[in-house]
């Protein structure tokens, strides 16, 4: 039997340490957390992208009273990013959340259907996305990609 080995790198960084285009996005995804509409979950979470034209889109999760209807901070914006500027590139995602207490000292990560819709995009420009999951103690960069946080993944490739 032959064992599958899957790697991700991540890197592990203080605010301090981002580029200041890393920096710029991140306090976009942070500053979009004040748009979030979470009355029921009071977890508040913002989401930036830089497309390829330089247009930074940010997003905040919109919930509902009935649940499933609600969506995700980077659902949010990349459906927004991508109805508005169709033939732009996604190059970078910048992830934030805070709660009643303030913002999170550890980066969030996605849950699946965002990684699916984030994998999609990807594929759909044929780049990667960089991604940055803010927490004000440590934060996460992935260079490569939502490949990283998503082994084994579906895509259209399968289709074919
Ligand atoms: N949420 C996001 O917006 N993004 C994530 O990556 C995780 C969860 C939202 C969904 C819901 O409005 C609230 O956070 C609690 O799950």
């Amino acid at each position: 039997m032959k064992e599958l080995t899957i790697e991700a790198k991540i890197k592990v960084c203080a605010y301090d340490e981002f580029s200041a285009e890393d920096k710029q996005l991140v306090d976009a995804a942070r500053a979009a957390t004040a748009n979030s509409y979470a009355v029921y979950s009071k977890f508040n979470v913002g989401a930036a992208v830089r497309l390829d034209n330089d247009v930074i889109v940010k997003g905040s999760n919109q919930e509902n009273a009935a649940y499933p209807s609600g969506l995700c901070a980077e659902r949010t914006t990349l459906f927004w990013a991508n109805s508005q500027y169709p033939e732009n590139a996604v190059l970078a995602m910048a992830i934030a959340a805070r709660t009643d207490k303030g913002e999170l000292p550890m980066p969030i990560p996605p849950c699946g259907a965002c990684r699916q819709v984030i994998l999609e995009t990807e594929k759909r420009f044929g780049k990667a996305i960089k991604i940055i999951l803010f927490g004000t103690k440590e934060s996460y960069i992935i260079e490569d990609g939502i490949k990283a946080l998503m082994p084994l993944s579906f895509d259209s490739a399968f289709l074919e």
